[in-house]
């Protein structure tokens, strides 16, 4: 049997979008079968009403073959509608809200996998402080109440369920020695391995990677838009969970072919053993 699903990369509908791309994951993703999308975050370049339109048609298009579990990024926080004035998640997300519902983290209860999300993105605030005022609508942070609902929900998981975190920030930053941009990462990522989370699925970065801290399995799918200039790899990453193993498969993009092609396999030993849901966090 197994579950998988593929974890899509920032799609950044609007100015960034790379029609290329687009059309080769939807002609994929049906192929695949996956249980499960995921988009998680930066479905739009600056939250208008167009980019959403498209983000929603492309989700739309996922759901023929799969759920799909979406949460908005950076890029979907209107915070500039009133600048440092304090503002609910709901109005800061409203187009977010009106084209994909009201719930920003919700929660998948199936019978594999329980996924859920975590609100990272924010727009400038203090908890995510930065001199520069460009990295301040880029930075996010983890919120306690995020935290404390995620540990409540996998603390009553089923032992055969996976548990899974989706957020728009990474929790192994590319840029953690100058300026991550998700504020005290190292806390964040504690947090979450305390949680018992068995995976981490997450964008923002320019650069996809996958790695494992903890015991936490971490994808970041990246970007299809890449910074101007820069020649960033793009991929989307399929997973497969099958028994104790998580295997992260990565597809590259190829400019020469246009084609998305499979270049490495990572496999890891589920942190939490099938039979051992006594001691389930
Ligand atoms: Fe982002």
């Amino acid at each position: 049997m197994g579950f998988s699903l593929i974890h899509v990369p920032d799609m950044h509908f609007g100015s960034g979008a790379d029609l290329d791309k687009i059309a080769s994951i939807e002609n994929l993703v049906p192929d695949f079968d996956p249980d499960v999308v995921v988009l998680s975050g930066n479905i739009t370049t600056r939250a208008r009403d167009g980019e959403f339109q498209a983000a929603r048609l492309f989700a739309r298009q996922m759901a023929r073959s799969a759920l799909v579990y979406i949460i908005p990024g950076s890029n979907e926080a209107e915070w500039w509608r009133r600048p440092l004035l304090p503002m609910s998640l709901p109005s800061k997300f409203a187009t977010y809200r009106k084209y994909f519902g009201d719930e920003l983290t919700p929660t998948f209860d199936l019978s594999e996998a329980l996924i859920t999300g975590a609100l990272t993105s924010h727009g400038p605030s203090l908890r995510a402080f930065s001199a520069r005022l460009k990295d301040m609508r880029r930075r996010g942070y983890l919120p306690e109440k995020d935290v404390a609902r995620i540990k409540n929900r996998f603390k009553n998981a089923k032992p055969q369920q996976t548990r899974i975190v989706v957020m728009h920030h990474n929790i192994v930053p590319e840029d953690s020695e100058e300026r991550p941009d998700l504020a005290r990462f190292e806390r964040a990522r504690a947090k979450l391995i305390d949680a018992g989370t068995d995976i981490v699925l997450c964008g923002h970065d320019a650069t996809p990677s996958v790695d494992a801290i903890g015991g936490v399995v971490v994808s970041c799918a990246g970007t299809l838009a890449g910074k101007e200039g820069a020649d960033v790899p793009v991929s989307f990453h399929r997973i497969v969970i099958q028994d104790e193993l998580i295997q992260v498969e990565v597809y590259l993009w190829e400019a020469q072919t246009k084609a998305f092609r499979q270049t490495d396999v990572f496999a890891f030993s589920r942190r939490r053993k099938l039979n051992d849901g006594s001691k389930s966090a």
